[in-house]
């Protein structure tokens, strides 16, 4: 009879996906710390990681044995493809199954930055709240409002339909925007909200010169990755009052979130949430699990990354 092949999680990722999916096939063990992993990956055939985690050479150099990488998450950056490609691992990932989730999380942030929602919650849980005032916490309301996206994928796409939904029109930026349409656009753009990936080329996508083309009633929304944005020039922005507000939910060097941005009043700031509902951490569970049995019994799983793809905004 054949072994089960060993796989290792850096984290016990959802405990009943984990017992009905992945442990009737495969010896599971999870690396505690670092050095637990390391010592671990020696003879492991998969790894499940999240997108905390760095893989990268010096990893890889401790798992000969390994044929996949299984990312708990749609985006993939903190994975050296190159490295995984040159030692023959393969990568699959969780797409599809978030869409939705990160999409009304998109939403959740575009209202509570619209309408001031932390700045009002603020005010009543700390006894400040007097009684009802004309002028108090004006927000900006939605309907009509011109919304671009950065990233025309399955996320961009379902964010745009609940956008629609409130009467709100959608444009995108995509890669065959050349920087002059780019610059139209930003200055229709009264919510800018980011849906691509990161890489070489998105890296600070919005840095202080294209900030500029802004108008200044912007609501800028990040669910994507934190360095898309210039962190600093944001909050020069937001400080000035160059821009109404921000939704961040990603942060350049997470999980430090910058002082000088936790103490504005126009930004609302979450904890990396946007695929975090019980239902989308199960099915993102269950579809990195089956692409990484899939791989390893031999299988071309269709959530496999292709380690050869040009990297760009989507
Ligand atoms: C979350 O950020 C993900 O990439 O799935």
């Amino acid at each position: 009879m054949k072994s089960k092949p060993k796989i290792i999680l850096t984290y016990p990722i959802q405990d009943e996906m984990i017992a009905r999916e992945l442990k009737p096939h495969a010896n599971v063990l999870i690396a505690k710390s670092p050095s637990q992993l390391q010592a671990l990956l020696k003879n492991a055939d998969g790894l499940i990681t999240l997108l905390s985690n760095r893989v990268d050479e010096a990893l890889l150099s401790h798992a000969p044995r390994l044929r996949v990488v299984g990312n708990f998450a749609v985006g993939y950056d903190n994975i050296d493809l190159r490295a995984c490609k040159t030692r023959g691992v393969r990568v699959v990932n969780t797409p599809k199954v978030l869409s939705r989730a990160t999409a009304e999380l998109t939403l959740a942030l575009l209202l509570a930055a619209a309408r001031r929602i932390p700045e009002g919650e603020e005010l009543c849980r700390s006894g400040k709240f007097i009684g009802w005032a004309p002028k108090m916490l004006l927000g900006l309301e939605l309907k009509g409002r011109n919304a671009v996206l950065v990233g025309k994928g399955r996320i961009g796409l379902e964010t745009a339909r609940l956008f629609r939904a409130l009467g709100i029109t959608v444009e995108w930026i995509t890669r065959r925007d050349r920087e002059t349409t780019i610059r139209a656009k930003m200055k229709r753009a009264q919510i800018l909200s980011f849906h691509t990936s990161l890489n070489p080329s998105t890296r600070h996508w919005l840095d202080s010169k294209r900030m500029k083309f802004l108008p200044q009633d912007a609501i800028l929304l990040n669910t994507s990755r934190g360095p898309v944005i210039d962190e600093q020039a944001l909050i020069r922005a937001l400080k000035s009052g160059k821009i109404f507000a921000a939704g961040l939910d990603v942060y350049e060097r997470e999980p430090k979130i910058p002082a000088a941005l936790r103490n504005l009043d126009n930004v609302v700031l979450l904890p990396h949430l946007g695929s975090a509902t019980r239902e989308t951490r199960a099915a993102m569970a269950k579809l990195v699990i089956q692409g990484v049995l899939g791989i390893l019994s031999g299988k071309r799983p269709w959530n496999e990354v292709d380690l050869g793809r040009r990297l760009e905004v989507s």
